[in-house]
């Protein structure tokens, strides 16, 4: 397996009495896609929380290579190159595009916020870079036309996949991305996972996929982890997985892993 990159080392959260990850050890290495399956209530958002920092674990710690990322605080953690994306959307409704875009590039920025207001040559230089690469990111979702709208402009479909575009502007190194093809279209499935090869292709990214459309994980995932009631019970290549047994009980009756 290529360098680790993201490592979660016995992960431990509990919510009152519920154990929501229990004891959760994995790696996703340099450039991997892998996949972070189960069935509702598993605990994979609670993970994709964890590893952004939006929450803190009881036990275990998380490392972006030899970094601790637990214990910091969720902006810290993403200007270290950790992106991740919500299972609800986030996009602020009466903003255009770009300008929602706008707001996540700006901690990276250069002229920072008193020079933005003061319009200096420097944040007018920012403004300019912000906008070709918000259109750079827009172009690979076909969504560039929208730049200047609304979020409200565009479909829930569109809007998530904004929230992608919008994730890569800051030019992660690790992305989380939290059930990224949930109220798209057949077709903007496809488009999903083109984007999410290309973003290891043609961005270098690494990517945590927490996903229930089967179809994504099959076909863009190097392994899947699969957790049940906050416990790993798998963690190999999708099609080894999917043949599991304790994988299969895990999702029998619950029915919620689609073929969309
Ligand atoms: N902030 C919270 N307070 C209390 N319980 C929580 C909280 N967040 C999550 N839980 C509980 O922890 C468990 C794991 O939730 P989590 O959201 O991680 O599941 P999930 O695998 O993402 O599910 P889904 O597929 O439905 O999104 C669930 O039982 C959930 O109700
Ligand atoms: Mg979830």
């Amino acid at each position: 397996m290529s360098t680790p990159l993201l490592r979660f080392e016995s992960v431990v959260k509990r919510f009152g009495g519920l154990t929501a990850v229990n004891d959760i050890s994995f790696v996703v290495g340099q450039g991997e896609i892998v996949g972070l399956i189960g069935p509702n209530g598993s605990g994979k958002s609670t993970l994709a929380n964890l590893a952004t920092g939006a929450s803190v674990p009881d036990a275990g710690a998380i490392y972006l290579g030899e970094q601790r990322l637990t214990g910091m605080a969720p902006w810290r953690i993403a200007r270290l190159g950790v992106a991740r994306t919500f299972q609800m959307l986030r996009l602020f409704p009466s903003m255009t595009v770009a300008q929602n875009i706008a707001l996540a590039m700006q901690p990276g920025l250069q002229s920072g916020y008193p020079a933005s207001i003061l319009r200096t040559a420097a944040a007018r230089r920012d403004d300019e870079r912000m906008r070709a690469e918000a259109i750079e990111m827009l172009r690979l979702f076909e969504l560039e036309r929208f730049i200047d709208q609304p979020a409200t402009a565009l479909s829930i479909g569109q809007q998530r996949l904004v929230e992608l575009a919008r994730g890569l502007c800051t030019r992660p190194k690790v992305f989380v991305l939290d059930e990224p093809a949930a109220g798209l279209s057949p077709p903007m499935v496809d488009r999903l996972i083109e984007v999410i090869q290309r973003m290891r292709t043609d961005y270098g990214v690494t990517v945590l996929l927490v996903e229930h459309v089967m179809r994504v994980v099959q076909t863009v995932c190097d392994r899947v982890v699969v957790l049940d009631y906050g416990e790993k019970i798998a963690d190999a290549r999708p099609s080894e997985a999917v043949n599991d047994p304790r994988v299969i009980e895990a999702y029998l009756g619950v029915g919620k892993a689609t073929h969309a």
